[in-house]
């Protein structure tokens, strides 16, 4: 009797494993480990995109610190993920219709200022890992590539500390075109994903190493079609981490966009 219960339940333990959505198999062994990409910073614990957010997840030890850019009035490049100041300061206005000195001017949380990009390469230097994102200005221009190459060449930050990042297929094709031998990542929208086809996903290999899409949209069929065209996959969400860190780390993304990446590295040890 004893002998047939253990029986059955090591069929229910194989039979468990193999309706898993990537099995150990699958992936070569239990060695999964995504980047964890601290999304503004670590924006859950600290106001996000200030210092007291990137040092934050520095000291959790996120792999990157993911930054948006938007360029003020007067051409300065500025961590700021809105078109506006009005969520995330205690101003309002634009970002491209304010001057620098109007941006420092806010509040960003905490008593903290909106930092310049330069103002970070500065503080980080290339102690740290960047995940950068660009986009067109507000009538659909590219203002910015140029201006943030250069700035990390002016630091010395190694190219292999470096990812950038853009929804726009402009953008990426631009910086591949200023160096090809930076590492990209196209953002996808939910979209492009429903319509990806072979043609686009070579069309991106050509130039980038992966896919950034939302966590909302995983499913097998969409994580198989971009992995077996060797293309990374990072994944992002809106809303509670702790409801979708299981998702994407169910789906063995190769990297997760958090806001807490303590609680995503703990996640990660708990599933070990
Ligand atoms: O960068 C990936 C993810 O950050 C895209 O979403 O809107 O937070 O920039 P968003
Ligand atoms: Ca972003």
């Amino acid at each position: 009797m004893r002998q047939s219960i253990t029986f059955l339940l090591i069929c229910v333990l194989l039979l468990s494993g193999c309706s898993s959505i990537h099995t150990e198999a699958a992936n070569g062994g239990s060695d999964y480990s995504p980047l964890i990409i601290a999304h503004r910073g670590a924006s859950a614990v600290e106001p996000e995109h200030t210092f007291l957010s990137y040092d934050q997840a520095i000291d959790d030890e996120a792999d990157y610190i993911e930054i948006d850019l938007r360029r003020t009035a007067d051409g300065e490049l500025v961590a700021m993920h809105d078109e506006t100041v009005d969520r995330t300061t205690d101003g309002k206005g634009l970002v491209e219709e304010l001057t620098l000195k109007k941006v420092k001017a806010l509040d960003a949380g905490e008593g903290q200022t909106v930092p310049t990009m330069e103002e970070i390469l500065k503080r980080y230097g290339s102690e740290v890992h960047y995940y950068i994102e660009t986009r067109e200005d507000d009538k659909g221009k590219l203002v910015m590539e140029k201006q943030l190459l250069q700035l990390l060449k002016q630091y010395a930050i190694p190219q292999d500390q470096v990812i950038l990042q853009s929804f726009s297929k402009d953008s990426i094709n631009a910086l591949h075109e200023l160096d090809p031998e930076l590492t990209l990542v196209q953002l996808l929208k939910k979209k492009d994903v429903e319509q990806l086809d072979r043609e686009d996903l070579q069309a991106i290999k050509d130039i980038a190493i992966g896919v950034g899409i939302y966590a909302g949209i995983l499913e097998e069929s969409v994580v198989d079609l971009i992995q077996n065209h060797k293309l990374e996959i990072h994944a992002y969400y809106r809303g509670d981490e702790k409801e979708w860190t299981e998702k994407m780390l169910q789906y063995e993304v190769d990297g997760i966009f958090s806001d807490d990446p303590a609680f995503l590295a703990n996640k990660m040890e708990i599933k070990e």
